[in-house]
């Protein structure tokens, strides 16, 4: 079939492909234990659903402008103004259908064919292939001195005549590591803030414009945000963005002629969560922590698997080349043994991790892991029973 050049280029999310498989599996009644997701398992705030209900019971269900609503575009100034101590303007904020279209707006609106975008690594799964559907060049930067923190030296050495932006994502996606307020000081950017609250360790956010040297107009900081993640409302679909006007402008058309802007009723349920009682992010982030300090106690009893201690987010990424250099095998491996899902770290950009989520139940948590360690070890007992299935290693 002759497709475009880019659409041969472009590979599914592999993460929401693994949704997937697990929704699939649990069909067929398989105890599948998810540690592949990308989203909270708490429920989304009562002012969301109330809002996004008194939208509906009007039956008045509208295109609205490309942009976002004015009331949404209202609660995400005062959240700017709160989150990052600046004063924006409507013209510098753009609704969008999540974070990930925010972002893609925002590259198309800046990258010309063949310019390049860097990101650290391990890097999220889509800005490679956010690239590509600009034509233009994804550049991944691995930190090298091997951890998951990059330095300026990292950034600048991959720095050239074709680079036209770099996406930073802190506290990151998958590793958890939260960059240096140094680091962040000192580029240009897209910054991915959309874990932004959800840190750890007594953490505060970072502000990224505290560090931009140019805070007009002419500003090449685009700070992007959204509701998925903080306040459990990945299905919503809505994030956003604030940046100059020029820039804003000209993701608004491009969205305009994409998809003519976010659902009405979607936009209104993020009002409703944004101006809203708010206690719910902060249990969350409870929530979260809790999970992965008993993430990262019981990987710390795996011997043979290396472990960074995350900053924020919900996930780890963990190393397991110990046990097989290639994490898509590995990850094969554990689905098919015994029903884990996790994510191969190739799929970030780094060999040999496996990226494990937090976001679930203690009881997935650990049990997920006790399936990994039976797995893998080859001293573990020959049998594994789950609920009343028995497994039997046939493996060494
Ligand atoms: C780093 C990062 N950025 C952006 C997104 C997209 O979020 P949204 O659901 O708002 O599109 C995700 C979701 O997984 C993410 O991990």
């Amino acid at each position: 079939m002759s497709l475009s050049q880019i659409a041969k280029t472009i590979s599914a999310s592999p993460t929401l492909k693994l949704n997937e498989k697990a929704a699939i599996l649990r069909e067929k009644g398989d105890p599948v234990i998810h540690l592949g997701g990308g989203e909270p398992k708490s429920k989304a705030p009562m002012d969301a659903i109330i809002s996004a209900v008194s939208n509906l019971n009007s039956a008045e269900v509208r295109y609205t402008p490309a942009e976002g609503i004015p009331a949404l575009k209202k609660s995400i100034i005062r959240y700017t103004e709160e989150f990052y101590d600046r004063k924006v303007a409507p013209e510098n904020v753009i609704a969008s259908g999540g974070a990930k279209q925010a972002i893609m707006v925002g590259l198309q609106a800046i990258l010309n064919q063949q310019e390049e975008v860097i990101y650290p690594a391990p890097y999220w799964v889509s800005y490679p292939e956010m690239a590509k559907l600009c034509g233009a060049i994804g550049v991944p930067v691995l930190p090298e001195d091997g951890s998951f923190y990059p330095r300026i030296q990292d950034i600048e050495q991959r720095v050239g005549s074709y680079t036209k932006a770099i996406i930073i994502n802190s506290p990151n996606n998958p590793s958890g590591a939260m960059y240096s307020e140094e680091f962040i000081s000192d580029i240009w950017l897209i910054m991915d803030d959309i874990y932004h609250r959800l840190i750890f360790d007594g953490r505060k956010p970072i502000n990224c414009y505290k560090y931009a040297k140019n805070l007009t107009e002419t500003s090449k900081l685009i700070v992007v945000n959204g509701v998925s993640k903080q306040y459990a409302m990945t299905g919503f679909r809505i994030g956003w963005a604030v940046g100059n006007k020029k820039v804003i402008e000209a993701m608004a058309n491009i969205q305009g002629h994409q998809t003519s802007g976010p659902s009405v009723v979607l936009q209104k349920a993020a009002v409703g969560a944004l101006n809203g009682i708010q206690s719910g992010v902060e249990s969350l982030r409870l929530t979260l922590e809790n999970n992965r300090n008993v993430m990262i106690d019981y990987l710390n009893s795996f011997e043979g698997v290396r472990v960074t201690k995350p900053d924020g987010t919900f996930y780890c990424f963990a190393d397991f080349s110990n046990y097989n250099k290639s994490s898509n095998k590995l990850s094969e491996f554990l689905i098919d043994k015994v029903m884990v899902l996790t994510v191969p770290g190739a799929e970030f950009g780094m060999e040999g991790y496996l990226r494990l989520s937090y976001c679930g139940t203690i009881k997935e948590i650990t049990e997920g892991i006790e399936r990994m360690k039976w797995a893998l070890d080859p001293n573990s007992p020959n049998e594994l029973y789950i609920g009343d299935r028995k497994l039997v290693r046939d493996w060494s």
